[in-house]
């Protein structure tokens, strides 16, 4: 996706040569314009399955997650990263982040996850993938189906992508990077 490209060339800030910093269009400032456009894309990319449910883990999944299940006129659900007590009945999983060095916890309603539904998850970034393998453990719990994944920032050069590749989703990562450094970042497929 060029524009996605475009604000990642202008806006976004390399730290450490591992994380990449896109604060001011959506890990904290978001970009309502183009969220819609990712939305699209992701409902462009995936129409072709029978998608009834749009999934995401909070808390930057949820603007480009809402925008595509908008796109699809179905609900977009967001697994939390803490249990509230108002929640009695829901599937766990533990996840580890690499990116963070820690492990933590997300749940998700049962009321909201089931075997009639047939997930797209999409997710702001992609890194070593462990988020996903969290979300899958907890749709093979519900029995729910996984029809593909969609990724804003894929960290092609972290282990994930190939994670999810491996496992035979369908995945659809709108920018994809190669490399990240001190001059900057650098695609995989340089458009
Ligand atoms: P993984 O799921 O692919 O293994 O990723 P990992 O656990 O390493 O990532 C943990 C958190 O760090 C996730 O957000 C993920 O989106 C984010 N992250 C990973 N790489 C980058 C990066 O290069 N830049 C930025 N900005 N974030 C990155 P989170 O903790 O769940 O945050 P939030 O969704 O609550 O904002």
């Amino acid at each position: 996706m060029n524009k996605l490209e475009q604000y990642i060339k202008e806006n976004g800030k390399v730290i450490n040569g591992e994380i990449l910093k896109v604060d001011t269009f959506l890990n904290h400032q978001v970009d309502p314009a183009l969220m819609k456009e990712i939305g699209e894309n992701f409902y462009n990319y995936f129409k072709k399955y029978p998608i009834n449910k749009v999934v995401t883990i909070e808390t930057s999944g949820i603007a480009p997650a809402l925008m595509c299940a908008a796109c699809f006129g179905v609900p977009m659900v967001f697994i939390k990263k803490a249990v509230p007590s108002t929640m009695s009945d829901a599937y766990h999983a533990e996840v580890f982040s690499f990116t963070k060095n820690k492990t933590y916890h997300i749940s998700v309603s049962k009321e909201f996850l089931s075997e009639n539904d047939h997930i797209l998850f999409i997710d702001d970034f992609l890194a070593n993938g462990e988020a996903f393998l969290g979300v899958e453990n907890i749709c093979k719990e519900a029995k729910a189906t996984i029809e593909g994944v969609g990724i804003v920032i894929d960290k092609a050069f972290q282990k994930g992508h190939q994670k999810i590749i491996d496992k035979g989703y369908d995945l659809c990562s709108l920018a994809q990077i190669a490399a990240l450094d001190e001059n900057g970042v650098h695609f995989l497929k340089e458009q």
